[in-house]
């Protein structure tokens, strides 16, 4: 065949088209090798982490006096897996300095009834079976065997944050 202005020669022509069509397939197999990857990793990944829950905003603060705990509700999430549960709680948070704060379990070490600060005495009372602890949770009198359990807390920006897995005090 000869080969005219503007005619590619066959040969040349099938050639192109092949090199072409092979640079699709591997740019098709590179997208397909990033975005399944992206993807597995996405899916798999949950199933790789440890149980773990958020840290949870209770509030600022500023809301809270030294010397007057405040009870807080909050809302804790807990991701396992791809299994994300909700359970409501609540702690009672007290500082001394307006700068750190303590949250406390507000349940009773002794057999997990709720308690409740008295203002006048300041102190924690429990009224199943009368235990009393001071301020900084340790107990005062009572059955508990242990302080009150506390939650890890921090102070970010204004707000208070605490990790809603209660912390066992040794006795
Ligand atoms: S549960 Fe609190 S004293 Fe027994």
């Amino acid at each position: 065949m000869t080969c005219g202005r503007g005619v590619e020669p066959e040969g040349e022509v099938m050639g192109r088209r092949s090199f072409l069509a092979r640079c699709a397939a591997v740019l098709g197999a590179a997208i397909a090798a990033v975005l399944g990857s992206t993807g597995l990793s996405y899916f798999i990944s949950p199933a790789f982490k440890k149980d773990e829950e958020d840290w949870v905003d209770v509030g600022g603060t500023k809301d809270i006096r030294p010397g007057a705990p405040v009870k807080v509700d909050f809302v804790a999430r807990k991701r396992d897996a791809w299994a994300v549960t909700e359970k409501r709680s609540s702690a009672w948070v007290a500082t001394k300095d307006g700068r750190e704060f303590t949250a406390f379990d507000p349940r009773c070490t002794h057999l997990g009834c709720p308690y409740r600060w008295d203002q006048a005495k300041e102190q924690f009372l429990c009224p199943c079976h009368a235990a009393i602890f001071d301020a900084g949770g340790a107990v005062v009198s009572g059955p508990p065997p242990r302080p009150l359990d506390r939650y890890d807390a921090k102070v970010v920006n204004g707000r208070l944050l605490i990790q809603p897995i209660p912390r066992r005090r040794a006795a």
